[in-house]
């Protein structure tokens, strides 16, 4: 069985491109130009420079010593936290802003949960210097309010999108509507595996950096390259993509994903996608989603914006349908939990997103001599406040 998108974008029955005629010249573009761009020497060589320079890559393996006593496996954190920007988004961005200059666009929009893609995007267009336009939920502009400043400060403009939940969902409609009408001259960074073809098999290939890094790093530090379970959390999907990428036709990798199942799965306040998702297509993507019996979409919630999505990348809904991945819900007071036990044994402070991953680490028994490498995405600093909130700090 492949784990790889096929030339029309599909993984298994998931995927393709379900777009309106407006945008079809530009995926289209995309879809016929993306490897060969990907595959030219000076792109690559220009990509790599920058995720070494710019984003500070390698990002560490770290194994976690006092989590590892904890739990009773050799756990590693990859750490995406520490990359420029502070979370795995960076990686795309810097490929996508790249992509978009040798495809000859000089607008750039982008929508956020958490505000880290964001970020990453606003922080790319100052970069190159590239107008910048990035929608955004009203309600995670709330609670997500140091991204705000950040991209205000980066040069970027931010629209609120005041429709349906008022989160990530609604800001990519906002994004597709944005592009519909500016079809010429704007490239749309999406900031997840998901979205039509080629946007989830782009965005994986270019987050795959964290996996092939894994793979030396391991090598390096305990004689093989292949762990025995990676870890991470899935909101639309990428960091996870990319954790997963190089394990992927490797059966004996154990591929944990995380959702986020906010106050419980059957609570009617989740985005638990794998637990409660139907077929059904979402932002030009055949995947699973949440939706009412009538094929409405269900309304997502967890504490994590990055994680309050209410479907998943079509690589995932393969990974969860074929069997290949291990898909576990975890709930807002669990990952809460999980984030301050990380910043108490380890010293570091991740992104509620991440907490969620390491939540795992309670509800499933690994063997002692297990390698386990959980993708530590983001770090904690734009949701100190929640953190504050929620345990009155
Ligand atoms: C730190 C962090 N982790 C994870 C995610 C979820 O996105 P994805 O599933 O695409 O990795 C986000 C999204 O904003 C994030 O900021």
């Amino acid at each position: 069985m492949s784990y790889h998108a096929n030339e029309k974008g599909y993984y298994g029955e998931f995927g393709g491109a379900f777009i309106p005629e407006m945008l079809y010249p530009n995926c289209e573009e995309l879809r016929q130009k993306y490897i060969q761009i990907m595959e030219e020497p000076s792109f690559k060589e220009e990509f790599n420079q920058l995720l070494k320079d710019y984003v500070g890559r390698p990002s560490p393996l770290y194994f976690a010593e006092r989590l590892s006593k904890k739990y009773n496996a050799k756990i590693y954190l990859k750490r995406e936290d520490l990359n420029h920007t502070g979370a795995h988004k960076v990686n795309n961005t810097i490929g996508q802003i790249l992509m978009a200059k040798r495809l000859g666009k000089n607008r750039i929009i982008a929508e956020t949960g958490a505000g880290q893609h964001g970020v990453a995007t606003a922080t790319v267009c100052a970069l190159m210097g590239i107008e910048c336009v990035v929608y955004m939920g009203e309600i995670d502009i709330a609670r997500q309010a140091p991204n705000v400043a950040r991209m205000k400060m980066l040069g970027a403009e931010v629209h609120p999108a005041l429709s349906g939940s008022k989160t990530l969902k609604d800001a990519t409609n906002e994004a597709i509507r944005d592009w519909i009408n500016n079809p010429v001259d704007t490239h749309y960074i999406i900031g997840s595996v998901v979205g039509p073809h080629p946007y989830p098999d782009m965005v994986a290939r270019f987050q795959s950096v964290i996996s092939e890094e894994i793979k030396a790093q391991l090598l390096e530090k305990e004689g093989r390259e292949n762990p025995d379970y990676v870890v991470a959390c899935v909101g639309g999907g990428s960091n996870a993509a990319g954790a997963y990428y190089h394990f992927l036709d490797t059966s004996e990798v154990g591929i944990i994903a995380v959702e986020a199942a906010g106050k419980g799965i059957h609570s009617g306040e989740s985005a638990a996608t794998s637990a409660l998702g139907k077929v059904g297509i979402i932002h030009g993507s055949k995947t699973l989603l949440m939706q009412t019996d009538d094929g409405q979409i269900t309304e997502p919630y967890s504490i994590s914006a990055g994680l309050d999505y209410p479907g998943v990348g079509p690589l995932h809904a393969h990974l969860f349908k074929s069997g290949r991945g291990e898909f576990i819900s975890i709930t807002d007071d669990n990952a809460m939990k999980a984030g301050m036990e990380l910043s108490k044994l380890e010293g570091i402070i991740p992104a509620i997103e991440s907490s969620h991953a390491f939540a795992v680490l309670d509800q499933k028994k690994f063997e002692p001599s297990d390698v386990v490498v959980i993708n530590l995405s983001g770090r904690g600093d734009k949701d100190l406040q929640n953190y504050i909130d929620y345990f009155n700090l």
